[in-house]
């Protein structure tokens, strides 16, 4: 599974970078308004940063043709940015309406397998089903990508499964398990993941039992070993 971060903070992103754990970003307008800056210079310099690594950025109208003419638009911004559209009647004929056209697409807003299967025939790059907004409204999110991943698997298709709305790290797990191909997580999420006081903890021990070990100040001071002849 390959891990998206779901954020248009610029910090944010060059420190999962750094992590080595980043393949991709994902926006959407509510994410992009928060960063209250000129958003043609934000998706600009987020897609440079993880270049080529692929950046969602969503069109933002109710209309096939609007959709599909600010998809182009999109893209002419970076070749690795990748067009968001809603899984809905209109963004199904937005998609239909830029196919053969290089444009890549990621169906979002995905609630149901219903919905997935369409976005797949219709040829999306990607798909988002959105868990923890479903989980937010009381049905079973996990059950929904489940359930939607098993009757993918089934069929051949190149639309890759973005598991999106992730609300806490052990949905990453499980959604690891049902095979999903990527999960797109806030970095408060990704911090999530690494984050365990045991870890902390036995460092310290470790760190501490360090002090004890003989010739310990000249082993990582190469200038002092080569003159000793080590
Ligand atoms: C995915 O691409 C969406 O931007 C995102 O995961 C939505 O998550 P939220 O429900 O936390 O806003």
């Amino acid at each position: 599974m390959r891990l998206f971060l779901d954020t248009a903070d610029i910090n944010e992103i060059k420190k999962a970078k750094a992590w080595g754990v980043l393949s991709g970003v994902t926006t959407n307008p509510s994410i992009i308004a928060r960063q209250k800056k000129d958003f043609f210079s934000l998706a600009t310099e987020i897609c440079e940063t993880v270049y080529p690594m692929p950046v969602s950025l969503e069109a933002v109208d109710r209309e096939p043709e609007a959709m599909a003419d600010q998809a182009r638009k999109l893209s002419e911004i970076s070749r690795n940015v990748v067009v968001k559209l809603p899984a809905n009647p209109a963004g199904m004929e937005a998609l239909t309406l830029i196919r053969g056209e290089s444009v890549k697409t990621n169906l979002t807003l995905v609630f149901s397998p219903t919905q997935a299967l369409l976005a797949t025939m219709a040829g999306a790059d990607f798909i988002s089903p959105f868990i923890g907004r479903l989980e937010d409204r009381g049905y079973d999110g996990l059950g929904m990508v489940r359930e939607l991943m098993e009757a993918l698997d089934r069929h051949e298709s190149k639309t890759e499964v973005i598991a999106a709305s992730i609300r806490d790290p052990h949905q990453i797990v499980e959604i690891a398990k049902a095979g999903v191909h990527i999960a797109t997580v806030p970095f408060v999420i990704l911090e999530k993941m690494l984050l365990n006081t045991m870890t902390d903890m036995d460092l310290d021990k470790f760190l501490k039992d360090w002090e004890e070990v003989p010739g310990r100040e000249y082993m990582f001071r190469e200038e002092i070993r080569k003159a000793a002849g080590a």
